[in-house]
């Protein structure tokens, strides 16, 4: 009998008010909302405010997703947080995420840096944990405040990203759930992408902040991702005319349009969020697939795509039944 990873639940948290690009100019940047939106589709983002972390905004989308599993934090038997800014250099976001649920049954807890793929590559690992029988229930959540790491003086990344967690609790089943999944790297390709700074003798030594040079990003990101959804569909058998909804990670509208139609798909089949969002980075998939439970879009039984790239480079697909 074949055992699935199946999605029980899903949950997300924004932290605060929606920041504007009207209000980033009046923040001071040398941009405009005409130019963030025809370039990029991204017309808000939000902020944790000071003090608030990631595994703060990991907590709340994990409350709503176990409430929406109808799932005790007892019953979690793994956690994989997927950070690419992650509260401390350690303890992982996961265990720090652990003790606030207040989980007391020793369950594993982890983080996974794989930054904009980190979600794809989670989920991944669990689907693994789960069909070799070593586990029942696992969360994974996607969590991040990118608004630590960007360099406010440098306009071409500082408008881009934003905060917020997703998560979902997965559960073994005879049900199908995960049906294929691909996950990839390059780090050949770190220049193009990376934060390069580090903590060393007391000190951050070298830039903390996300540096990108968009264009070599962007070509690379179209290139990747169609490849990788291909293959995941291969690998599970299913037509691209049998996907129900492409749930992307949330970069930039461009990349997700030329993505969908290298995939034939429209874009009302697409779950769109980084309008409102921004980019989220590891949490961008599992924000906007909660996006599309909540708001009735996502059914059960329906076939769904997850699929992101990022600094690494990573990327990769997941092809699910929800
Ligand atoms: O999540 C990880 C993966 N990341 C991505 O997928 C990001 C991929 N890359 C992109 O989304 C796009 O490359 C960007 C949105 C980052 C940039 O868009 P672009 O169309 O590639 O613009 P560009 O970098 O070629 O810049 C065009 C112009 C430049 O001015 P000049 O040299 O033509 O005079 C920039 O200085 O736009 C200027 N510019 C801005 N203007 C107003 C750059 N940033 C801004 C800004 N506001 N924020």
């Amino acid at each position: 009998m074949t055992i699935y990873a199946r999605i029980m639940g899903t949950g997300s948290y924004l932290p605060g008010d929606p920041v504007s690009n009207h209000d980033l100019v009046a923040r001071g940047i040398e941009t405009s909302d005409e130019w963030i939106v025809e370039r990029t589709g991204i017309s808000a983002r939000h902020y944790a405010p000071e003090g608030v972390f990631s595994s703060d905004l990991a907590l709340e989308a994990s409350k709503r997703a176990l409430e929406a599993s109808n799932c005790k934090v007892e019953d979690i038997d793994l956690i994989i947080v997927a950070t690419s800014t992650p509260d401390m250099v350690f303890p992982s976001t996961a265990a720090l995420l652990q003790n606030k649920l207040g989980m007391k049954n020793g369950a594993p807890a982890l983080d996974v840096q794989a930054v904009c793929s980190g979600f794809v590559y989670a989920l991944t690992l669990a689907d693994k944990f789960i069909r070799s029988g070593s586990n029942k229930r696992v969360l994974v959540v996607g969590a991040e405040v990118f608004s630590r790491v960007v360099d406010w003086n440098d306009r071409t990344t500082c408008v881009l990203f934003g905060d917020g967690a997703g998560a979902v609790v997965l559960e073994a089943s005879t049900e199908p759930g995960i049906l294929a999944t691909a996950i990839h790297a390059d780090g050949s390709y770190s220049e193009i992408l990376n934060a390069p700074g580090q903590v060393a003798g007391g000190q951050v030594c070298g830039s903390p902040f996300v540096k990108m040079d968009g264009q070599a990003v962007f070509k690379f990101a179209v290139k990747v991702l169609s490849e990788v959804a291909g293959e995941a569909l291969a690998s599970a058998g299913v037509k691209q005319e049998e996907i129900d909804w492409l749930v992307p990670h949330q970069a930039n509208v461009r990349i997700i349009q030329s993505t969908a139609r290298k995939l034939g798909l429209d874009m009302d089949k697409v779950i769109l969020t980084v309008g409102q969002h921004g980019n989220t980075s590891g949490a961008s998939i599992p924000l906007a697939l909660d996006v599309g439970v909540r708001s009735g879009r996502i059914q059960r039984g329906q076939n769904i795509l997850l699929e992101g790239v990022g600094g690494g480079f990573t990327w990769g697909a997941v092809l699910l039944r929800f």
